[in-house]
């Protein structure tokens, strides 16, 4: 299958986003990961601080224990590349975010299931109105088959994003278990866009790639790299064979 390497902006050096974006296409990479992050620190500080009658318990959650950047990020890159910009929110209320990433110039939208258990059908209707491709990622803790309904609808995602890491942070540790979910998937939908994220690195790629994952993000090990260039042709060479 075509492999899309995704180097993980989130380990650049965001002071310098453009020219680092431009760099790793320079290396190789297919498209550009963009890691949106609500952070739940503040959720902790409120829930201790605000009484519930000021503020409902859905203002107050977040997704995950960082924050990250937001669709103004995304729009100022815009103006320097022409790069597919495939977006990963990590974020509890998905649809609030349709409409700014669409004008932003996101390229790929790809929401979390456990957020968008009762509006997901409206999520990718919106998602593809507003001229973005439409994708479901799955945490490590939650089944594979939660996602079958949205890649066998009549308006379907286009590609699943499997967790390996519990999303946050870069640099953790890659989860060989994730793998069962990838085989599953690859072999019920052949033609599927199966995406891996967290923990990918040349020691991992082999088991991702030959479970049936096509799009690899990867962040430490990319920007970590002394060459750049060559760990992203490792992660081709593992897809494409
Ligand atoms: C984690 C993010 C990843 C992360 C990957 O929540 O979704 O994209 O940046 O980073 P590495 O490759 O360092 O695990
Ligand atoms: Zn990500």
């Amino acid at each position: 299958m075509e492999a899309k390497i995704a180097p993980s902006m989130l380990s650049s050096d965001f002071s310098n986003l453009a020219s680092e974006a431009h760099y790793m296409l320079q290396c190789g990479a297919d498209w550009l990961h963009m890691d949106i992050m609500d952070g739940y620190v503040t959720m902790l500080f409120f829930a201790f601080t605000i009484p519930s009658c000021f503020c409902s318990m859905n203002d107050m959650m977040h997704f995950v224990p960082n924050l990250t950047i937001g669709a103004p990020v995304i729009q100022s890159l815009r103006k320097h590349t022409t790069a597919y910009l495939d977006c990963h929110l990590m974020v509890t209320n998905p649809l609030d975010y349709v409409e700014p990433f669409g004008k932003a110039g996101a390229s790929g939208f790809t929401f979390h299931i456990e957020a968008s258990k009762d509006n997901w059908k409206e999520i990718i209707r919106r998602v593809k109105a507003a001229g973005m491709r439409p994708g479901v990622s799955l945490k490590p803790g939650t089944s594979v088959d939660e996602v079958y309904p949205l890649i066998e609808d009549e308006e379907p995602v286009q590609i699943v994003l499997v967790m390996t890491v519990e999303p946050g942070f870069g640099g953790q540790k890659f989860m060989p278990e994730m793998m069962d979910k990838v085989r599953t998937l690859r072999k019920k939908y052949p033609s599927l866009d199966i995406e891996v994220d967290g923990g990918l690195g040349p020691s991992t790629i082999e088991l991702a790639a030959s479970s049936g994952a096509n799009c690899i993000v990867a962040g430490s090990s990319i920007f970590g790299a002394k060459e750049p260039a060559e760990v992203i042709s490792i992660f081709r060479k593992s897809v494409e064979g």
